[in-house]
């Protein structure tokens, strides 16, 4: 081997472990993104309000079987009493299992964020979820998300996090589960496209 071939095996050598290494970074950079986000969301309660529970002797616990899948399709609300939301009375009410909450703007039952296809956020990219959450719009453009989703503080977050919480969002397994719509004050299913089959 002369100076040159081996002067040219060595530059091979050195680009061909460049592009294994930022495989490898790349890697590393979205296991780190989705690692941020598992933590953003944790200190972010979206559990409190996303996760069906288990009911423990220390109270509601998050069932960890379908973490973040949103309100339970076939759970059964309790009846409440007329008047017991009015401005001298209760501001709101939620389910035991904090899935489900009635305030003056009706009842609002949590999303699933789960990356399922038809019922969670499968479909959704990142670009949407970010518009969602700063502007405060159904997947970015439809009608008001309703309280008590704390969209008005999530949206101070970098893209970066928001980011990062998407990517942990993607990560989790998918839980096949159709959350109804919300309803008004006056008792009307208000139309929700694209997060029920
Ligand atoms: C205090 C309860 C609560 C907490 C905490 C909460 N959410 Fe929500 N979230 C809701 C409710 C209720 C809805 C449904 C609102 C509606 O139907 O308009 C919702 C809806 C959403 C939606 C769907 C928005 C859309 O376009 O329709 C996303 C995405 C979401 N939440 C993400 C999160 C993330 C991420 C966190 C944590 C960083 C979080 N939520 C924490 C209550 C909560």
């Amino acid at each position: 081997m002369n100076a040159r071939s081996a002067m040219l095996c060595s530059v091979c050598l050195l680009v061909c472990l460049l592009v294994v290494s930022s495989g490898a970074s790349a890697q590393a950079k979205g296991a780190s993104l989705v690692a941020r986000g598992k933590y953003l969301v944790t200190i972010g309660g979206c559990n409190d309000c996303h996760s069906p529970k288990v009911m423990t002797p220390m109270g509601p616990m998050n069932d960890t079987t379908r973490l973040l899948s949103g309100h339970p399709a076939q759970a059964k609300l309790p009846v409440l009493a007329k008047g017991l939301i009015a401005p001298d009375q209760w501001g709101a009410v939620t389910s035991g299992d904090f899935t489900a909450w009635v305030g003056p703007w009706g009842t609002s039952f949590t999303a699933n964020l789960t990356p399922d296809q038809t019922t969670g956020l499968g479909s959704w990219t990142v670009d949407m979820f970010i518009k969602a959450i700063r502007t405060g719009k159904h997947m970015g453009e439809g009608r008001n998300i309703l309280p008590p989703m704390p969209w008005p503080n999530f949206r101070q977050a970098t893209n970066v996090d928001l980011k990062a919480i998407f990517a942990y969002l993607q990560s989790l397994p998918p839980v096949e589960n159709a959350v109804p719509d919300p309803i008004s004050p006056t008792g009307e299913s208000i139309p929700t496209p694209h997060m029920k089959k």
